[in-house]
């Protein structure tokens, strides 16, 4: 499962690193990114709680 996220489409919300900072953290940009893309099985419901919760769906996790 890989992680990805559209930074053209972020607003900087700040939700998903909130939610599972484990794969997101917020860059330099005031943007989020997925640092760590490959997300194991473990953080799978998490990745894609920060999907579905994402103001702008601005995640993929698939
Ligand atoms: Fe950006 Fe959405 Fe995360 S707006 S900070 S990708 S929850």
């Amino acid at each position: 499962m890989k992680a990805k996220v559209d930074k053209d489409t972020c607003i900087g919300c700040g939700l998903c690193p909130d939610i599972c900072p484990e794969i997101f953290q917020m860059d330099d940009d005031g943007k989020a990114i997925a640092y760590k893309p490959d997300v194991p099985e473990n953080l799978a419901d998490s990745a894609q709680d920060a999907e579905s919760q994402c103001p702008v769906n601005a995640i993929t996790v698939q």
